[in-house]
């Protein structure tokens, strides 16, 4: 069988700065959003035959041209993303083919630098069985709950705490379904669209290379990933 990849690229990226949309911010040369792709393409234990992003209005047609060379034999679709996260999930999602796919990947193009064996374990263990599976790795702060007055209500034991990361893996059934429910503020994962279904909600071990490009840090960081690969 194969599997399908949903790219939400869409995002604005205001906390990183600057005025280029964050998947399009480059480093090393290449914009994250191909860092991203070509990084799926590495995982060929996927069979990914289709990519499908989501990009900001307008900016299909560059973003289709640019990413053209990157995607080898699959299919490549380049939609118009939403306002929010799960409205740009949800255009791709779309015109996601339905035959002959058995696991779709949603995956931040954000997370530029996902070793292809976390997103190989992902789409096993979709194969496996699991209806929805989700990355993660310990969290090493403290997580403390705040109140609307910024007054600690509590600490949850941190040993029972993970970081979520992407690719999410989803049996095609189920990340519709999920979608169908529709979203709101609170939402900003797909495996949490599924948890509201009652989907049981796998988790199998992620990378700290997956992190997710956020602040102007991050981009230092990708900086010395990427330098540490090339040796
Ligand atoms: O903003 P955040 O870092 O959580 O975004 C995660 C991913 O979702 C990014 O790849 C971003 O481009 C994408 N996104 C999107 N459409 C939005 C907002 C974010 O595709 N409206």
């Amino acid at each position: 069988m194969s599997s399908a990849v949903v790219i939400p690229a869409a995002g604005l990226g205001l906390r990183l700065g600057g005025e280029t949309p964050k998947a399009f911010r480059e480093v090393g040369g290449d914009s994250l959003l191909v860092h991203a792709v070509r990084g799926l393409r590495a995982a060929s234990a996927a069979d990914l035959v289709c990519f499908v992003v989501a990009v900001p209005p307008g900016s299909e047609e560059t973003v289709g041209k640019e990413l053209a060379p990157y995607v080898g034999a699959a299919r490549l679709l380049v939609v118009a993303g939403g306002a929010e996260r799960p409205a740009s999930v949800r255009a791709a999602l779309d015109v996601v083919p339905v035959d002959g796919i058995d696991c779709i990947l949603v995956h931040d193009a954000a997370r530029a630098f996902v070793p292809a064996e976390v997103i190989e374990r992902v789409v096993a263990t979709v194969r496996a069985g699991a209806d929805a599976v989700v990355p993660v790795v310990p969290v090493t702060d403290t997580i403390k709950v705040i109140g609307p007055g910024g007054a600690v209500v509590d600490t949850p034991d941190r040993s029972t705490l993970v970081a979520v990361q992407t690719p999410q893996g989803f049996a095609p059934e189920v990340l519709r379904r999920a979608h169908a429910a529709g979203a709101d503020a609170a939402v900003t994962d797909d495996a949490m669209m599924c948890e509201r279904l009652g989907v049981v909600v796998q988790t199998v071990e992620g990378s700290q290379d997956a992190f997710k490009v956020t602040r102007p840090q991050d981009l230092l960081l990708a900086e010395a990933l990427l330098a540490r690969r090339s040796k």
